[in-house]
């Protein structure tokens, strides 16, 4: 979609949206058309009873006293940030019947045009590679919008930062979206070796030199599947090199099966979304690239196959981590804290983050408790977890703290080694046992915290600026946090 910023002015032919939030009177321009179409447009409000919520649209089609195919009234409720975002919602919902391919969005406000912006990007997203017949392909599609407003500078200028969280949350998106035989560990390290072009260093760490640094726990996991294990290391330098980076951790399990300890085929069968956290981290590290964010960050990707196979761990193997410690693997399915363990050894030991973010789509027991809009996060830092709510509620991307402590961490004790790798009692307490594995391997007190978004990538019916799918959750809820709390 082409984006375009310009000048205030009454378009004279194609399709104009007015933008109108609760209790507004028509904005200047439209007062001028509708006096030019001897009322049209307070005509429609008043007969649609135009209550200006955000899924209120009116349409007029070709309207006498102007060449306009189309004049459209989008309402965006209280018309802050996020509500002029969401209403883009509705647009892109009409799309399709309005035969819309370009379109003049007109509101006096820069803001309101950058944000309208933005809100379609994210809201007008699909992964149609894979269909061939064009029926099933989105027939009409914005490719072109001009936003006129008092200052195009001024949008443009606010527009861009946020083009950056667009670039990243559609890679979060597309390598979420994209199945298992085509994202495996080797595909996905090559496709991040080309991110160089946004200016990111990248380093790929092969099994061998993993085998040498002891990651012995992310290497069981990987070892039943014929693709090589792969870690990738993203580096972004936005600040001078004194500054400690923040580093963000991503569960990038291409595929779970579940290993010997097979998945349900019900559970089995959207198991390509289980790189989510690694695709998270993905898209954020771009996204700061992007808007030159002032800040050293570091992106570390622990990419495998879980799979069954006559090479593949069993349960009751014991591995030893890259951090020294033992571990028992008594459910091979409990295999993504097994990657993140070893990649938090190597984090802390080769960076010496400032703090440090793990994500990834860790526990059923998250989706069950949360749902699939409210991120379960773990941490050893009050503050840190307060600025990730606060982050999390204005970009619409809600984390909810949940327990950590002693209770949890005896399930995890093993007969034979340090630790197992699932709670000794059925289930219970799944999503929080998890973090309390994780955190045995935080070392210096380094400020922690643990995202578990198997609730949130992946939307089954689809959220405000979030079509049916994968979500991009996390990219946000992060360049918020960053540019709020890291960024010097
Ligand atoms: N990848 C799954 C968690 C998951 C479930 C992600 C649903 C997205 C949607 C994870 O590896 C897993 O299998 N966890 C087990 C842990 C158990 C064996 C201790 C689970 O949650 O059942
Ligand atoms: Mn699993
Ligand atoms: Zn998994």
């Amino acid at each position: 979609m082409k984006i375009q910023f310009s000048p205030l002015t009454l378009p004279t032919d194609g399709n104009a949206l007015f933008l109108m939030a609760k209790g507004a009177p028509l904005s200047k321009l439209a007062q001028q058309l509708d006096a030019q179409t001897q009322g049209a447009l307070s005509r429609a409000l008043e007969v649609e009873e135009f209550s200006a919520s955000k899924d209120a649209l009116i349409h007029i089609v070709a309207p006498s006293g102007c060449e306009l195919k189309r004049v459209l009234i989008l309402g965006v409720e209280s018309g802050s940030d996020l509500d002029v975002q969401q209403a883009a919602d509705t647009l892109v919902k009409h799309i399709e019947a309005l035969r819309l391919t370009e379109l003049n969005v007109i509101t006096e406000e820069p803001a309101q045009a950058a944000h309208f912006a933005y809100g379609l990007q994210l809201s007008h997203y699909r992964f149609d590679k894979y269909r061939t017949q064009p029926q099933q392909q989105a027939k009409y599609q914005l490719e072109s919008v001009t936003f006129s407003s008092a200052s195009p500078q001024v949008a443009q200028d606010m527009y861009q930062p946020l083009d950056a969280i667009v670039e990243g949350v559609k890679v979060t998106r597309d390598l979420i979206w994209e199945p298992a035989n085509v994202v495996y560990p080797e595909s996905y390290a090559q496709f991040c070796e080309c991110l160089t072009e946004h200016g990111l260093e990248v380093e790929v760490v092969n099994s061998q030199t993993m085998a040498e640094l002891g990651m012995g726990a992310l290497l069981g996991v990987g070892q039943g599947s014929a693709r090589e294990s792969l870690m990738v290391i993203l580096k972004y330098s936005g600040s001078d090199a004194s500054q400690a980076p923040v580093a963000f951790l991503g569960k990038g399990v291409t595929f779970d099966s579940g290993g010997l300890s097979l998945k349900p085929n019900a559970s089995m069968n959207t198991m390509k979304e289980d790189m989510g956290g690694a695709a998270t981290v993905t898209g954020l590290m771009v996204t700061l690239a992007k808007r030159q964010a002032k800040v050293n960050a570091i992106g570390v990707l622990g990419l495998v196959e879980n799979m069954p196979s006559d090479k593949a761990q069993r349960p009751s193997d014991v591995v030893t981590s890259m951090s020294g410690q033992t571990i028992e693997v008594m459910n091979t399915d409990a295999e993504g804290r097994l990657v993140l363990c070893d990649l938090m050894t190597y984090t802390q030991r080769n960076f010496k983050p400032q703090a440090m973010f793990d994500l990834a789509t860790l526990t059923g027991a998250v989706l069950i408790a949360l749902g699939e809009e409210i991120a379960g996060v773990f941490s050893n830092n009050d503050a840190l977890v307060e600025q990730l709510t606060t982050a999390g509620e204005v970009e619409q991307e809600p984390v909810w703290r949940l327990p950590m402590g002693g209770q949890f961490d005896r399930l995890l004790n093993s007969d034979i080694a340090d630790m197992r790798n699932n709670g000794n009692k059925l289930r219970i307490g799944g999503a929080s046992v998890a973090a309390q594995f994780l955190a045995r391997f935080v070392e210096n007190d380094t400020p922690w915290v643990h995202i578990d978004i198997a609730g949130t990538a992946w939307t089954s019916e689809g959220l405000p600026n979030k079509p049916k799918g994968a979500t991009g959750y996390g990219v946000r809820l992060l360049d918020r946090l960053v540019k709020e709390q890291f960024e010097k």
